[in-house]
């Protein structure tokens, strides 16, 4: 039986400005932070000097987007292309830049779907507060989303704010926390999200101001996390590692204020942050219109005890940041029952049926998925074709996921796989590659930085034509 998808599902696919625009420092853009980090590894892999060079070809790019037969595009906005120093003068190339964008995805009958800020605040923030740590760099924000809404809004109807606040607040380059000393570090973080939670609130105000009939959401990054036996403790730490990693920042979001199991932690760890007594009418007056989330893989965990030289809430050293273990709480351990990409993601089509059913149960959104897909390296074979037989059967299961959950009665807007073309991997440079379409360069070597359609993008352009009728 085929899946019936609503007869406007937005099926479409997605980007984020650093990962594609190259131009880093054209037409007056400033530096971000995603371009500082990825220079200091400028030697070994590509980096966002010219990424997939989109900020030149875009309209090459976006005729592909017509050709796909997209209903969607989600990309995003460079703060520093807009406000080269984050909160000084605005740019006006920065905006005819987005502007032609938006004009063109319109002629193409293709939604666009924005994303405000996505790994790459401006440098200058970083320098002048200690970026996300000040208080100021939330009014900044909210500056730089009201130029925005004021600028677009008349175009663009569909809004995110912050790209995975959830994952990022873990690692500390992406939110440039330089702090060794393990206790200040965490007082920094939680201050850091703490003002992207008020950015957050505050954005969501100024678009239900200033855009006419605007939808706002945040994307986070999500997943599930099994317990790895049927142990008591174990399927409680599973259901932690959620918690602590997920689903805090959506409770924040929906309901305005910490869940008491996250305020508990933060009071035992003495890192809550300071809020303004003003804040809570901000923050629980924000109703986002809808959730969107990225999804690529699900994780297990056991029962992790403390013990006298760990003591509670202390990560384990060495594990990584994204997936670390926490003494006291979890402690992440390799699904024997899934397989894996080439990079370890655990490859669980269910578990998108699962969190998808999740969210809608608890928070009666619409949901949008704006990132899915499969990290990997590609061919491109003696018939000038990617034959990418792998990203398909991914992409396929995990569509179908989607269809079962609509089944369960889930409400679903659309999904968007990542990404729309190759791009820049955010830590594996160009040797990992998500896109539809393959960008013919290497990591050292730029060739002619040609477009080529790989097999699934034909794939995908059917399935749209049939509304998910033919997968
Ligand atoms: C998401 C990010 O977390 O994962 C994207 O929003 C990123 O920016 C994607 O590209 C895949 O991760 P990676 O590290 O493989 O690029």
């Amino acid at each position: 039986m085929p899946y019936k998808f609503p007869e406007k599902f937005l099926w479409g696919a997605a980007s984020s400005a650093f990962q594609i625009e190259g131009a880093w420092d054209e037409d007056g853009k400033g530096i971000t932070v995603a371009d500082y980090n990825s220079f200091k590894r400028s030697d070994k892999q590509a980096d966002t000097k010219v990424a997939s060079d989109f900020y030149h070809r875009w309209e090459e790019d976006i005729e592909l987007m017509r050709e796909l037969g997209l209903k969607a595009y989600r990309f995003s906005v460079s703060w520093a292309r807009i406000i080269p120093d984050g909160d000084g003068a605005v740019n006006p190339k920065g905006i005819e830049f987005y502007s032609k964008i938006i004009d063109k995805l319109l002629s193409c009958g293709i939604t666009p779907f924005v994303t405000l800020y996505h790994f790459d605040l401006p440098y200058a923030l970083v320098k002048k507060y200690n970026g996300w740590e000040s208080r100021e760099c939330a009014y900044a924000f909210e500056r730089y989303a009201r130029v925005c809404f004021e600028n677009f809004g008349g175009r663009v109807k569909y809004w995110l704010i912050h790209n995975e606040q959830n994952l990022m607040m873990r690692v500390d380059e992406r939110m440039n926390i330089t702090e060794t000393d393990t206790f200040r570090k965490e007082k920094i973080r939680a201050q850091m999200d703490y003002h992207m939670f008020l950015a957050h609130a505050l954005t969501v105000k100024a678009c239900h101001e200033i855009v006419d009939g605007g939808n706002i959401a945040c994307a986070v990054s999500s997943t599930v996390t099994y317990p790895m036996t049927n142990k008591p403790e174990d399927v409680w730490a599973a259901r932690l590692n959620n918690l602590f990693k997920t689903d805090y920042c959506l409770d924040m979001h929906v309901y305005g204020e910490y869940p008491g199991y996250y305020m508990r932690y933060l009071q035992e760890q003495n890192t809550v942050p300071d809020m303004r007594p003003e804040d809570k009418a901000i923050l629980q007056a924000a109703k986002m219109d809808f959730i969107a989330l990225n999804y690529y893989r699900t994780l297990t965990a056991r029962a992790f005890p403390e013990d006298s030289e760990h003591p509670k809430g202390l990560r384990q050293e060495g594990m990584n940041e994204v997936d670390y273990d926490m003494y006291g709480y979890w402690k992440i351990e390799k699904n024997t029952n899934l397989t894996a990409s080439e990079y370890g993601a655990q490859i669980d089509p269910t578990g998108l049926r699962i969190v998808l059913n999740d969210y809608w149960q608890r928070y009666r959104l619409p949901l949008i998925i704006t990132e899915n897909g499969l990290g990997t390296a590609d061919t491109l074979t003696e018939d000038g074709k990617i034959h990418d037989d792998y990203r398909i059967d991914y992409i396929r299961q995990h569509i179908k996921a989607i269809g079962a959950a609509i089944d369960d009665g889930v409400k679903m807007m659309g999904y968007c796989p990542w990404s729309v073309v190759d791009l820049l991997s955010s830590h594996q440079g160009f040797r990992k590659r998500y896109g539809l379409v393959y960008i013919n360069r290497s990591d050292m070597d730029l060739k002619d930085l040609a477009r080529i359609p790989k097999d699934s993008f034909y794939w995908y352009k059917h399935v749209i034509s049939t509304n998910g009728e033919e997968l």
